[in-house]
Protein backbone atom coordinates (compact mmCIF):
# COMPACT_ATOMS: atom_id res chain seq x y z
CA UNK A 1 0.00 0.00 0.00
CA UNK A 2 0.82 3.11 -0.81
CA UNK A 3 1.67 5.46 2.04
CA UNK A 4 1.83 8.95 1.95
CA UNK A 5 5.53 9.19 3.19
CA UNK A 6 6.43 6.84 0.17
CA UNK A 7 9.16 8.05 -1.72
CA UNK A 8 8.59 8.65 -5.81
CA UNK A 9 11.27 8.48 -8.23
CA UNK A 10 11.30 11.10 -11.13
CA UNK A 11 13.14 12.23 -13.78
CA UNK A 12 14.81 15.47 -13.51
CA UNK A 13 15.82 17.44 -16.91
CA UNK A 14 17.67 21.07 -16.31
CA UNK A 15 17.69 21.32 -19.63
CA UNK A 16 18.89 24.37 -21.72
CA UNK A 17 19.30 28.43 -21.52
CA UNK A 18 17.53 29.78 -18.40
CA UNK A 19 16.57 25.35 -17.45
CA UNK A 20 19.66 25.08 -15.06
CA UNK A 21 18.67 28.25 -12.98
CA UNK A 22 14.90 27.73 -12.91
CA UNK A 23 15.39 23.97 -11.97
CA UNK A 24 17.57 25.00 -9.56
CA UNK A 25 15.17 27.34 -7.71
CA UNK A 26 12.35 25.36 -8.11
CA UNK A 27 14.43 21.75 -6.30
CA UNK A 28 15.23 23.92 -3.55
CA UNK A 29 11.43 24.91 -2.91
CA UNK A 30 10.62 21.64 -3.10
CA UNK A 31 13.24 20.11 -0.77
CA UNK A 32 11.79 22.90 1.62
CA UNK A 33 7.81 21.92 0.77
CA UNK A 34 8.97 18.18 2.05
CA UNK A 35 8.13 16.56 -1.99
CA UNK A 36 8.27 13.24 -2.28
CA UNK A 37 10.23 13.14 -5.48
CA UNK A 38 13.69 10.94 -5.86
CA UNK A 39 15.31 12.56 -8.97
CA UNK A 40 17.10 10.51 -11.87
CA UNK A 41 18.98 14.22 -13.40
CA UNK A 42 18.88 13.58 -16.82
CA UNK A 43 20.71 15.76 -19.73
CA UNK A 44 19.10 16.87 -22.10
CA UNK A 45 18.64 19.31 -25.29
CA UNK A 46 21.91 21.13 -26.83
CA UNK A 47 24.23 19.78 -23.74
CA UNK A 48 22.88 16.39 -25.06
CA UNK A 49 23.60 17.09 -28.48
CA UNK A 50 27.15 18.19 -28.07
CA UNK A 51 27.84 14.64 -25.64
CA UNK A 52 25.48 12.14 -27.57
CA UNK A 53 24.49 13.78 -31.05
CA UNK A 54 20.51 13.94 -29.70
CA UNK A 55 18.81 16.29 -27.77
CA UNK A 56 17.02 13.26 -26.33
CA UNK A 57 19.61 10.59 -26.18
CA UNK A 58 18.42 7.29 -24.31
CA UNK A 59 19.78 7.47 -21.15
CA UNK A 60 16.92 10.26 -20.75
CA UNK A 61 14.19 8.33 -22.67
CA UNK A 62 14.83 5.13 -20.14
CA UNK A 63 14.81 6.85 -17.42
CA UNK A 64 11.28 8.29 -18.24
CA UNK A 65 10.53 4.71 -19.52
CA UNK A 66 11.19 3.84 -16.15
CA UNK A 67 10.07 6.81 -13.85
CA UNK A 68 6.76 7.49 -15.67
CA UNK A 69 7.19 10.98 -14.45
CA UNK A 70 9.44 14.53 -15.44
CA UNK A 71 9.85 17.22 -14.68
CA UNK A 72 11.19 19.11 -17.66
CA UNK A 73 13.15 22.44 -18.49
CA UNK A 74 13.35 23.60 -21.64
CA UNK A 75 14.81 22.41 -24.59
CA UNK A 76 16.03 24.45 -27.19
CA UNK A 77 15.22 22.87 -30.60
CA UNK A 78 18.19 23.64 -33.03
CA UNK A 79 17.18 25.80 -36.14
CA UNK A 80 18.08 23.21 -39.33
CA UNK A 81 20.45 20.24 -38.94
CA UNK A 82 17.40 17.59 -38.80
CA UNK A 83 16.68 17.41 -35.90
CA UNK A 84 12.85 16.95 -35.10
CA UNK A 85 10.94 19.16 -32.40
CA UNK A 86 12.07 17.36 -28.92
CA UNK A 87 8.19 17.69 -28.05
CA UNK A 88 6.81 15.68 -30.28
CA UNK A 89 9.42 12.87 -29.63
CA UNK A 90 7.86 12.87 -26.44
CA UNK A 91 4.07 13.05 -26.99
CA UNK A 92 4.73 10.02 -29.55
CA UNK A 93 7.28 8.40 -27.48
CA UNK A 94 4.91 8.41 -24.35
CA UNK A 95 1.59 8.82 -25.82
CA UNK A 96 0.86 12.36 -24.03
CA UNK A 97 -2.85 12.59 -25.31
CA UNK A 98 -3.79 15.48 -23.15
CA UNK A 99 -1.96 18.81 -22.47
CA UNK A 100 -3.58 20.43 -19.25
CA UNK A 101 -2.54 24.56 -19.27
CA UNK A 102 -4.38 26.30 -16.19
CA UNK A 103 -4.41 30.05 -15.68
CA UNK A 104 -4.87 31.90 -12.70
CA UNK A 105 -4.33 35.65 -11.99
CA UNK A 106 -1.75 35.64 -9.19
CA UNK A 107 -0.05 39.07 -9.34
CA UNK A 108 -2.89 42.09 -9.19
CA UNK A 109 -3.39 45.20 -11.38
CA UNK A 110 -3.13 43.55 -14.81
CA UNK A 111 -5.54 43.71 -17.48
CA UNK A 112 -8.46 41.46 -15.68
CA UNK A 113 -8.41 39.93 -12.22
CA UNK A 114 -9.63 37.05 -10.58
CA UNK A 115 -8.97 34.76 -13.91
CA UNK A 116 -9.37 31.04 -13.39
CA UNK A 117 -9.33 28.58 -16.38
CA UNK A 118 -7.76 25.60 -17.23
CA UNK A 119 -7.71 24.46 -21.01
CA UNK A 120 -7.23 20.86 -21.65
CA UNK A 121 -5.85 20.09 -25.40
CA UNK A 122 -6.06 17.07 -27.25
CA UNK A 123 -2.55 16.57 -27.81
CA UNK A 124 -1.67 14.32 -30.34
CA UNK A 125 -4.47 14.23 -33.16
CA UNK A 126 -6.20 17.11 -35.24
CA UNK A 127 -4.86 18.85 -37.84
CA UNK A 128 -1.37 18.46 -35.99
CA UNK A 129 -1.07 15.09 -37.38
CA UNK A 130 0.98 17.36 -39.80
CA UNK A 131 0.15 15.07 -42.99
CA UNK A 132 0.55 17.34 -45.84
CA UNK A 133 1.97 17.38 -49.40
CA UNK A 134 2.46 19.53 -52.26
CA UNK A 135 1.12 19.31 -55.43
CA UNK A 136 3.50 20.92 -58.40
CA UNK A 137 1.27 22.69 -61.09
CA UNK A 138 3.93 23.72 -63.93
CA UNK A 139 7.13 25.12 -62.77
CA UNK A 140 5.79 25.87 -59.12
CA UNK A 141 6.40 23.08 -56.90
CA UNK A 142 4.18 24.38 -54.20
CA UNK A 143 0.73 25.43 -56.53
CA UNK A 144 -1.05 23.28 -54.45
CA UNK A 145 -0.60 22.43 -50.56
CA UNK A 146 -2.89 19.69 -48.69
CA UNK A 147 -3.33 19.01 -44.92
CA UNK A 148 -5.34 15.91 -43.18
CA UNK A 149 -6.52 16.53 -39.80
CA UNK A 150 -7.41 12.81 -37.99
CA UNK A 151 -10.00 12.86 -34.92
CA UNK A 152 -11.08 9.38 -33.98
CA UNK A 153 -13.79 8.47 -32.12
CA UNK A 154 -11.62 6.65 -29.41
CA UNK A 155 -9.18 9.83 -28.64
CA UNK A 156 -12.07 12.27 -28.35
CA UNK A 157 -13.63 10.26 -25.48
CA UNK A 158 -10.53 9.99 -23.26
CA UNK A 159 -9.68 13.55 -24.03
CA UNK A 160 -13.31 14.22 -23.26
CA UNK A 161 -13.10 11.75 -20.16
CA UNK A 162 -10.13 13.50 -19.03
CA UNK A 163 -11.32 17.01 -18.99
CA UNK A 164 -14.38 15.95 -16.94
CA UNK A 165 -12.65 13.49 -14.47
CA UNK A 166 -9.93 16.42 -14.00
CA UNK A 167 -13.36 18.46 -13.14
CA UNK A 168 -14.93 16.52 -10.76
CA UNK A 169 -11.59 15.64 -8.93
CA UNK A 170 -10.88 19.67 -8.75
CA UNK A 171 -14.45 20.69 -7.73
CA UNK A 172 -14.79 22.56 -11.21
CA UNK A 173 -18.15 23.53 -12.06
CA UNK A 174 -18.13 23.37 -16.09
CA UNK A 175 -16.96 22.08 -19.08
CA UNK A 176 -17.18 23.96 -22.22
CA UNK A 177 -16.92 21.98 -25.27
CA UNK A 178 -14.87 24.20 -28.17
CA UNK A 179 -15.01 23.16 -31.87
CA UNK A 180 -15.76 23.97 -35.15
CA UNK A 181 -18.17 21.81 -36.14
CA UNK A 182 -20.23 24.07 -38.48
CA UNK A 183 -17.40 24.20 -41.29
CA UNK A 184 -15.41 21.21 -40.30
CA UNK A 185 -17.92 19.01 -39.25
CA UNK A 186 -16.37 15.56 -39.60
CA UNK A 187 -12.96 16.39 -38.28
CA UNK A 188 -14.46 18.40 -35.37
CA UNK A 189 -17.91 16.79 -35.37
CA UNK A 190 -16.76 14.06 -34.42
CA UNK A 191 -15.35 15.45 -31.31
CA UNK A 192 -18.28 17.55 -30.38
CA UNK A 193 -20.55 14.99 -30.51
CA UNK A 194 -18.40 12.51 -28.65
CA UNK A 195 -17.31 15.04 -25.85
CA UNK A 196 -21.04 16.08 -25.47
CA UNK A 197 -21.97 12.06 -24.92
CA UNK A 198 -18.96 11.84 -22.70
CA UNK A 199 -20.76 14.76 -21.33
CA UNK A 200 -24.02 13.37 -20.44
CA UNK A 201 -22.63 10.77 -18.47
CA UNK A 202 -21.43 13.66 -16.15
CA UNK A 203 -24.87 15.17 -15.54
CA UNK A 204 -25.27 16.04 -12.32
CA UNK A 205 -21.69 16.44 -11.45
CA UNK A 206 -20.38 18.58 -13.64
CA UNK A 207 -22.19 21.27 -16.32
CA UNK A 208 -20.87 21.64 -19.79
CA UNK A 209 -21.75 23.63 -23.08
CA UNK A 210 -20.12 24.16 -26.12
CA UNK A 211 -18.58 27.04 -28.37
CA UNK A 212 -17.21 27.70 -31.52
CA UNK A 213 -13.71 28.56 -31.54
CA UNK A 214 -13.92 31.82 -33.33
CA UNK A 215 -16.54 33.07 -30.75
CA UNK A 216 -14.87 31.25 -27.77
CA UNK A 217 -11.85 33.34 -28.73
CA UNK A 218 -13.72 36.64 -28.41
CA UNK A 219 -15.30 35.61 -25.09
CA UNK A 220 -12.28 34.69 -23.69
CA UNK A 221 -11.67 38.77 -24.14
CA UNK A 222 -14.65 39.96 -23.63
CA UNK A 223 -15.68 37.87 -20.63
CA UNK A 224 -13.20 35.17 -19.63
CA UNK A 225 -15.15 34.66 -16.21
CA UNK A 226 -17.95 33.06 -17.70
CA UNK A 227 -14.85 29.56 -18.85
CA UNK A 228 -14.08 27.14 -16.23
CA UNK A 229 -12.46 24.40 -18.07
CA UNK A 230 -12.58 24.15 -21.65
CA UNK A 231 -11.78 21.06 -23.30
CA UNK A 232 -10.78 21.29 -27.27
CA UNK A 233 -9.16 19.67 -30.35
CA UNK A 234 -4.96 20.44 -30.64
CA UNK A 235 -5.07 23.42 -32.71
CA UNK A 236 -7.32 25.27 -31.43
CA UNK A 237 -6.03 24.64 -27.77
CA UNK A 238 -2.80 25.49 -29.14
CA UNK A 239 -3.72 28.99 -30.22
CA UNK A 240 -6.32 29.18 -27.13
CA UNK A 241 -4.07 28.08 -24.18
CA UNK A 242 -1.73 31.00 -25.13
CA UNK A 243 -4.24 33.51 -25.60
CA UNK A 244 -5.45 32.13 -21.65
CA UNK A 245 -1.74 32.35 -20.86
CA UNK A 246 -2.08 36.67 -21.97
CA UNK A 247 -4.88 37.13 -19.38
CA UNK A 248 -2.96 36.05 -16.64
CA UNK A 249 0.10 37.89 -17.52
CA UNK A 250 2.22 35.90 -20.16
CA UNK A 251 3.99 33.05 -20.83
CA UNK A 252 6.20 33.49 -17.68
CA UNK A 253 3.14 32.29 -15.45
CA UNK A 254 1.85 29.23 -17.74
CA UNK A 255 2.45 25.70 -16.58
CA UNK A 256 1.92 22.86 -19.05
CA UNK A 257 0.94 19.25 -17.97
CA UNK A 258 1.40 16.79 -20.45
CA UNK A 259 -0.34 13.60 -19.76
CA UNK A 260 -0.24 9.80 -21.02
CA UNK A 261 -0.45 6.13 -20.99
CA UNK A 262 3.29 5.44 -20.81
CA UNK A 263 4.50 9.19 -18.72
CA UNK A 264 3.18 12.66 -17.45
CA UNK A 265 5.94 15.26 -18.22
CA UNK A 266 5.87 18.60 -16.31
CA UNK A 267 6.83 21.77 -17.68
CA UNK A 268 6.91 25.61 -18.02
CA UNK A 269 5.78 26.49 -21.45
CA UNK A 270 8.29 29.19 -22.19
CA UNK A 271 11.38 28.36 -24.34
CA UNK A 272 15.12 28.65 -22.85
CA UNK A 273 15.26 32.56 -22.90
CA UNK A 274 18.67 32.71 -24.28
CA UNK A 275 18.71 36.52 -23.57
CA UNK A 276 18.25 36.14 -20.18
CA UNK A 277 20.14 32.57 -19.90
CA UNK A 278 23.21 32.92 -17.04
CA UNK A 279 22.30 35.89 -15.60
CA UNK A 280 20.30 34.82 -12.86
CA UNK A 281 17.21 37.05 -13.34
CA UNK A 282 14.77 34.38 -14.96
CA UNK A 283 11.66 33.76 -13.28
CA UNK A 284 11.19 30.42 -11.88
CA UNK A 285 7.49 30.71 -11.24
CA UNK A 286 6.29 28.69 -14.49
CA UNK A 287 8.14 25.81 -13.64
CA UNK A 288 7.29 25.80 -10.14
CA UNK A 289 3.50 25.97 -10.93
CA UNK A 290 4.10 22.76 -12.90
CA UNK A 291 5.56 20.86 -9.91
CA UNK A 292 2.26 22.05 -8.48
CA UNK A 293 0.64 20.04 -11.14
CA UNK A 294 3.22 17.08 -10.81
CA UNK A 295 2.15 16.92 -7.11
CA UNK A 296 -1.49 17.21 -8.01
CA UNK A 297 -0.88 14.04 -10.43
CA UNK A 298 0.44 11.93 -8.02
CA UNK A 299 -2.26 12.25 -5.36
CA UNK A 300 -0.58 14.80 -2.80
CA UNK A 301 -2.67 17.42 -3.32
CA UNK A 302 -1.95 19.11 0.33
CA UNK A 303 1.35 19.91 -0.67
CA UNK A 304 0.38 20.88 -3.99
CA UNK A 305 -2.17 23.06 -2.06
CA UNK A 306 0.58 24.73 0.34
CA UNK A 307 3.11 25.25 -2.57
CA UNK A 308 0.21 27.55 -4.25
CA UNK A 309 -0.78 29.56 -1.03
CA UNK A 310 3.33 30.04 -0.68
CA UNK A 311 3.64 31.33 -4.27
CA UNK A 312 0.38 33.82 -3.60
CA UNK A 313 1.98 35.11 -0.30
CA UNK A 314 5.06 35.52 -1.56
CA UNK A 315 3.63 37.41 -4.21
CA UNK A 316 0.80 39.32 -3.35
CA UNK A 317 1.51 40.07 0.55
CA UNK A 318 5.93 39.99 0.23
CA UNK A 319 5.33 41.56 -3.27
CA UNK A 320 8.91 39.99 -4.32
CA UNK A 321 8.67 39.51 -7.66
CA UNK A 322 11.46 38.79 -10.85
CA UNK A 323 11.75 41.75 -13.22
CA UNK A 324 9.63 40.15 -16.25
CA UNK A 325 6.61 40.82 -13.51
CA UNK A 326 7.52 44.41 -12.82
CA UNK A 327 9.48 43.49 -9.30
CA UNK A 328 13.66 43.51 -8.74
CA UNK A 329 14.53 39.98 -7.54
CA UNK A 330 16.78 37.26 -8.73
CA UNK A 331 15.63 34.02 -9.31
CA UNK A 332 17.63 32.64 -5.89
CA UNK A 333 16.06 35.57 -4.22
CA UNK A 334 12.60 34.45 -5.42
CA UNK A 335 13.20 31.20 -4.21
CA UNK A 336 14.70 32.37 -1.13
CA UNK A 337 11.45 34.26 -0.15
CA UNK A 338 9.01 31.49 -1.08
CA UNK A 339 11.11 28.94 0.94
CA UNK A 340 11.11 31.41 3.57
CA UNK A 341 6.91 31.56 3.15
CA UNK A 342 6.61 27.37 3.24
CA UNK A 343 8.53 27.72 7.01
P1 LIG B 1 11.34 31.91 -24.93
O1 LIG B 1 10.09 31.51 -24.25
O2 LIG B 1 12.58 31.20 -24.51
O3 LIG B 1 11.59 33.49 -24.72
C1 LIG B 1 10.67 34.50 -25.14
C2 LIG B 1 10.87 35.77 -24.27
O4 LIG B 1 10.35 35.52 -22.96
C3 LIG B 1 12.33 36.15 -24.08
O5 LIG B 1 12.45 37.56 -24.07
C4 LIG B 1 12.68 35.60 -22.70
O6 LIG B 1 13.69 36.32 -22.03
C5 LIG B 1 11.34 35.71 -21.98
N1 LIG B 1 11.21 34.63 -20.97
C6 LIG B 1 10.93 33.33 -21.22
N2 LIG B 1 10.90 32.64 -20.08
C7 LIG B 1 11.16 33.52 -19.08
C8 LIG B 1 11.28 33.38 -17.66
N3 LIG B 1 11.10 32.22 -17.03
N4 LIG B 1 11.58 34.49 -16.95
C9 LIG B 1 11.74 35.69 -17.55
N5 LIG B 1 11.63 35.87 -18.89
C10 LIG B 1 11.36 34.79 -19.65
O7 LIG B 1 11.09 31.74 -26.50
P2 LIG B 1 12.14 31.77 -27.72
O8 LIG B 1 13.18 32.81 -27.47
O9 LIG B 1 11.31 31.83 -28.92
O10 LIG B 1 12.81 30.32 -27.72
C11 LIG B 1 14.13 30.06 -27.22
C12 LIG B 1 14.40 28.55 -27.32
O11 LIG B 1 13.51 27.81 -26.49
C13 LIG B 1 14.26 27.98 -28.75
O12 LIG B 1 15.34 27.10 -28.98
C14 LIG B 1 12.98 27.17 -28.69
O13 LIG B 1 13.02 26.05 -29.54
C15 LIG B 1 12.97 26.72 -27.24
N6 LIG B 1 11.61 26.44 -26.71
C16 LIG B 1 11.46 25.33 -25.93
C17 LIG B 1 10.24 25.05 -25.36
C18 LIG B 1 10.12 23.84 -24.49
O14 LIG B 1 11.07 23.16 -24.24
N7 LIG B 1 8.94 23.56 -23.96
C19 LIG B 1 9.07 25.90 -25.57
C20 LIG B 1 9.34 27.09 -26.38
C21 LIG B 1 10.59 27.32 -26.94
Amino acid sequence: MTTVTARIPATLIPGDGIGTEIVAAVVEILDALGAPFDWDRQEGGMAAIKAHGDPLPPALLESIRRTRLALKGPLATPVGGGFRSVNVRLREEFGLYANLRPARTMVPGGRYEDIDIVLVRENIEGLYVAWEHYIAIGDDPHAVAISSGINTRAECRRIAEFAFDYAVRHGRKKVTIVHKANVLKALTGVFLETAREVGRRYEGRVAFDDRIVDACAMQLVLDPWQFDVIVTTNLFGDILSDEIAGLVGGLGMAPGANIGERAAIFEAVHGSAPDIAGKGVANPLALLLAAGLMLDHVERGELAQRLRAAIDATLREDKVRTRDLGGSAGTAEFARAVVRRLG
